[in-house]
């Protein structure tokens, strides 16, 4: 345990090398690679993150909401990382557990044990928790292709719906309600995303989520939430603007829409997002909706460099998205998915890093220290005007 306590100190030490060299030294408060403080329990990250320095305490004084994915089986069965959830966040989102695949196990029976777990650990820490998500391509139970058809699919979306958004209601900041809609390479009308609920319903399946949402729960903010609508390049521009007609044509029709999701998976590799994105967060803004970074990471795949080289492109990108995004009346929640690379769904074959080195994409590493991800967000944070 020594040794690898030093191997780790080493790291951080040249962790602060590179962010003097990169010109991002502001990032790390002093001290950042001293060891770290131990207990009898196993290391613990550095006081500067805990208590007042902690991401919560930051976000609150600057009026905001601040969290991340979790999983229930890890809030009950790893203490350090219930501990990093109770101590970093003011929203948590279920990664999975709110998905049809995880409260649906059959046609006629619902599994909230997941989704329970979250709730009891969010109330007993002071925490807000969003929904996620009620209406999906994806996560479908397997059940679900062979049960579920045109003549039945309307009824069991809003059974659906009305079962979970009903059983939680009042209890949550906001409901992803539809997710992912939006694909213009199925080159439909609209760029409507092929999906079975777009094949059995029709186009209006989307406003029937959000009615039936709305009716079973009066208080959560209803959310419209995508991905790859950040960036200025031609794709992410066509999906961003069929995303505001989207909501435009929703708003013409009254139904209940509160929010949109930017998930705001970004690429260290990539531009940065900018003028594209912050003109349509701001057209929502003026029809009178909010706008949540709802599942932000930043991955490093295709980035060269040694792992406190990447680290500091990836911190570069929190900084100066967030700082963008969080300048906007309208932007005061910022999620990540996941707060430690150790259970980032960025790992494996599809997305991670060649030669399987490890992804290093959130704000603490897979050891649960802080990485300079964590003091770029929490430097964005306090970017805003202060309200506390
Ligand atoms: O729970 C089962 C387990 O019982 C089984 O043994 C195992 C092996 O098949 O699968 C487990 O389910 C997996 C689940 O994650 C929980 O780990 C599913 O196969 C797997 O597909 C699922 O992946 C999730 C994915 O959404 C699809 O639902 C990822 O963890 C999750 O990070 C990802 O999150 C999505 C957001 O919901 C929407 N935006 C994009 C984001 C990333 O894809």
């Amino acid at each position: 345990m020594a040794a690898e306590r030093r191997s780790r100190r080493e790291f951080l030490k040249r962790a602060t090398t590179a962010a003097a060299a990169g010109g991002l030294a502001d990032l790390l408060p002093a001290g950042y690679g001293e060891a770290r403080e131990s207990d009898g329990g196993g290391a613990r990250t550095p006081a500067d993150v805990a208590g007042k320095h902690s991401m919560r305490a930051h976000a609150a004084a600057h009026g905001m909401l601040v969290g991340c994915a979790v999983i229930p089986e890890k809030l009950t069965g790893e203490q350090e990382y219930a501990n990093l959830v109770a101590e970093q966040a003011s929203i948590l989102v279920p990664e999975n557990a709110l998905k049809w695949a995880a409260l649906r196990p059959a046609p006629d029976r619902y599994d909230f044990r997941g989704a329970d777990i979250i709730l009891v650990f969010a109330q007993a820490h002071g925490q807000k928790v969003r929904g996620h998500n009620l209406c999906w391509h994806e996560a479908l139970p397997a059940w679900f292709a062979s049960t579920v058809t045109r003549e039945n699919a309307a009824q069991f979306l809003t059974e659906h719906i009305q079962t979970v958004a009903g059983r939680y209601a009042g209890k949550l900041q906001a409901w992803d309600v539809v997710n992912e809609a939006i694909d213009p390479k199925s080159g439909l009308p609209d760029g409507l995303r092929k999906s079975p609920w777009l094949e059995m319903i029709g186009p209006d399946y989307i406003e029937l989520a959000f009615r039936t949402a709305r009716k079973a729960d009066a208080t959560a903010l209803l959310t419209y939430n995508d991905y790859s609508i950040e960036l200025d390049s031609p794709d992410q521009t066509e999906k961003r603007e069929a995303v505001l007609a989207l909501v435009k044509r929703m708003k013409a029709n009254g139904a209940p829409i509160d929010a949109v999701g930017v998930q705001s998976h970004l690429d260290a590799s990539a531009e940065l997002p900018g003028a594209g994105l912050q003109k349509f967060v701001r057209e929502l803004a003026a029809m009178g909706l909010q706008v949540f970074v709802t599942e932000m990471d930043v991955n490093d795949r295709k980035l060269q460099g040694n792992a406190e080289e990447r680290d500091l492109a990836v911190a570069g990108v929190y900084r100066n998205y967030l700082t963008m995004m969080l300048a906007e009346p309208n932007v005061n929640v910022a999620l990540t998915w996941g707060i430690t690379d150790r259970y980032t769904w960025l790992k494996g074959a599809k997305y991670g890093r060649a030669h399987g080195e490890p992804e290093r994409p959130l704000p603490f590493d897979a050891d649960y220290l802080p990485t300079p991800a964590f003091f770029a967000e929490r430097t964005a944070i306090d970017s805003r005007r202060k309200t506390a």
